[in-house]
């Protein structure tokens, strides 16, 4: 099954849950491809977050499955990620499991309310919703958190 991670990461932690998900998935013997969503060098999302451009797409249709990797700011979604799941094509039928990093410790401190926005926008396109998961930053049992949440969505390859 040919697995495509599209993340957006500003600082590094959600593209570093996408490579131990990526690491996962190969172990149960399938392909996948971690794609980054690019914006403007200059983008800053502590001074502006709604003010950038999105320079590279990545497109979803030559993935089977399909993982949406994104984070929690100022207790909703993302706006880069928010954006491509606005703007996304072809993405009808396709089974995506969605994963959200945030600082805070706990899913309803914005990360479910992220989820629920990323859903939202997937499903008004007709895709299926397969796995959703927040990795909590600040949590004692992050790593925990993350082998078990990155297992988790593998074994739906
Ligand atoms: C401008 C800004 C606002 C943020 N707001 C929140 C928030 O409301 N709740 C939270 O838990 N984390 C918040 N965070 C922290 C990020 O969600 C967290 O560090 C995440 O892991 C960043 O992942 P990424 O940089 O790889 O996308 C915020 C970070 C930034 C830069």
């Amino acid at each position: 099954m040919k697995t495509g991670i599209i993340v957006y990461s500003y600082t590094g932690n959600t593209l570093s849950v996408a490579e131990k998900l990526k690491e996962a998935i190969e172990k149960k013997g399938h392909d996948c491809t971690i794609e980054k969503i690019a914006v403007n060098e200059d983008y800053d999302p502590n001074n502006d977050m709604g003010k950038f451009t999105i320079l590279e797409s990545p497109d979803p249709t030559k993935y089977d499955f399909l993982v949406l990797a994104g984070s929690v700011i100022a207790f909703s979604l993302s706006p880069v990620m928010k954006r491509y799941c606005k703007t996304v094509k072809a993405i009808e039928d396709k089974k995506i499991a969605l994963l959200v990093t945030q600082h805070l410790p706990f899913a309803w401190m914005g990360g479910n309310r992220a989820l629920r926005r990323m859903e939202k926008m997937c499903t008004f396109k007709k895709a299926v919703i397969c796995a959703k998961e927040v990795i909590n930053w600040s949590r004692k049992d992050r790593e925990e958190r993350i082998t078990s949440a990155t297992n988790r969505i593998a074994s739906l390859v």
